[in-house]
């Protein structure tokens, strides 16, 4: 017979979701929009390619040029009550969300006060409910004027994204404690300047070690402004992980593929703003097993969900017990699934919480859970049609449905522990 096991949390464990602006505010015109409506009829037709046949059945709307416009989003500008409620459904005691630059400074140096207030208004709904801020200050899209200025290539990026920094700590700051500086810089560097996947569509470009050096420059300065406006204030970026595991632990080519591998994604960036993060911010989908020949990864893929990524919860314990090194706390910015029918999603909560429960025991400081996503969104290069929400929703009213991974989650966050059968 089996038994069921109980871990508990530490007391005062933050739980939450996490989204960010441009995938579910809406109206946003900003970079990526300009971007999306050149390039929507290729995604459309690249789907055929890049799709299992299963998937292009399963979502057929990914062929469909609608599918790749962000547009409305999710509808949470328009409406911002309705987040909290599903964060109150959840029994969320925090929630990672992200500002819109593109919305906040429409016009180079000239600021919105009216969006400014209503994320000023949106910070104190969520204390009013007991629910802890913590805010990404960019998640990968610009306001338009900044491409004329050369983008994240160009040194203008540095001042100019410093102003807005200033400008949104001075705003927000009596009310928010944990700041997010850059969301995933790695992949942005990634698909923007290695394979041409996202705007602005390079491929193996040398800028890419300008826009690296900038998001260096640019981190280090915006810990020391909000640290000067607020010491007490908590500061760091959300860093794109993985675990990288050789098929083959006598083969010394691929451990040595898996150990590059990992100094790359896990650390590199890291070691780099080291001194001046107050936590690590980790970010958890992947994991990798590396064979010694091209492409040079071949996953046995059990299980998958409907981006085809591998169900691997024991990788995040991996990443967290690598992290210890660094003794600093760690929250888990995010983690999740696109699983539309809610099939594996439950399960996935509950075992990537148990294996950051086993890092947690032997001795790594994980203070916090951040669940992606609070809701369906707009999922980038590939549109609509994924689904990470815990919460369903119908993109034509905006209604949003509890997935039944809610009420899963909900329970884990109101007993501050899960229950595993052994
Ligand atoms: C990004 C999110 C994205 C998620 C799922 C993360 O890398 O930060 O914006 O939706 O992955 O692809």
């Amino acid at each position: 017979m089996s038994k069921k096991k109980i871990y508990k949390f530490p007391k005062g464990f933050f739980w939450g979701a996490a989204t960010s602006a441009y995938q579910i505010e809406g109206g946003i015109n900003s970079d990526w929009c300009e971007w999306e409506k050149k390039n929507a009829d290729r995604l459309a037709k690249e789907a055929k390619d890049n799709w299992s046949k299963e998937q292009q059945e399963k979502f057929p709307e990914m062929f469909k040029r609608n599918n790749y416009l962000c547009g409305e989003a999710s509808g949470s500008y328009a409406d911002m009550d309705a987040d909290i409620e599903c964060l109150k459904k959840l029994n969320a005691n925090a929630y990672r969300f992200g500002l819109e630059w593109a919305r906040i400074e429409p016009e180079q140096g000239k600021f919105d006060h009216k969006a400014i207030r209503h994320y000023r208004e949106f910070c104190q709904k969520l204390k009013d409910n007991n629910i802890k801020p913590v805010v990404t200050l960019w998640h990968w899209t610009n306001p338009i004027w900044l491409q004329a200025a050369g983008g994240w290539e160009s040194k203008a990026i540095r001042k100019a994204f410093l102003r807005y920094v200033d400008k949104m700590v001075f705003e927000l700051g009596d009310l928010v404690e944990y700041w997010v500086t850059l969301n995933e810089p790695l992949m942005v560097i990634g698909h923007g300047y290695l394979d041409g996947k996202f705007p602005p569509n390079k491929k193996f470009s040398p800028s890419l070690f300008k826009v690296f050096n900038n998001f260096i420059y640019v981190h280090k300065k915006a810990y020391d402004l909000i640290h000067k406006k607020f010491p007490h204030a908590k500061v760091s970026i959300a860093m794109t992980t993985g675990f990288f595991e050789p098929a083959h632990k006598w083969n010394l080519i691929e451990v040595a593929i898996a150990k590059i591998a990992h100094y790359f994604r896990n650390d590199w960036f890291l070691k780099k703003v080291q001194k001046k993060i107050d936590y690590i911010g980790v970010n958890y989908y992947h994991h990798d097993r590396i064979v010694w020949y091209p492409p040079f990864k071949k996953n046995l893929n059990k299980i998958i969900d409907d981006r085809g990524w591998e169900y691997y919860p024991r990788g995040i314990y991996e990443v967290l017990i690598r992290y210890k090194k660094y003794n600093l706390p760690i929250l888990i910015l995010e983690n999740g699934t696109a699983d539309a029918d809610d099939q594996l999603r439950p399960r996935y909560i509950r075992e990537h919480l148990y294996y950051i429960n086993k890092a947690i025991s032997e001795g790594v400081d994980v203070r916090g859970y951040f669940h992606w996503s609070l809701l369906d969104n707009f999922e980038w290069a590939e549109g609509y049609w994924p689904k990470f929400g815990l919460f369903a929703v119908d993109h034509k009213t905006m209604e949003r449905k509890a997935r039944g991974s809610v009420e899963v989650y909900a329970d884990i966050i109101k007993n501050n522990r899960i229950e595993i059968e052994e």
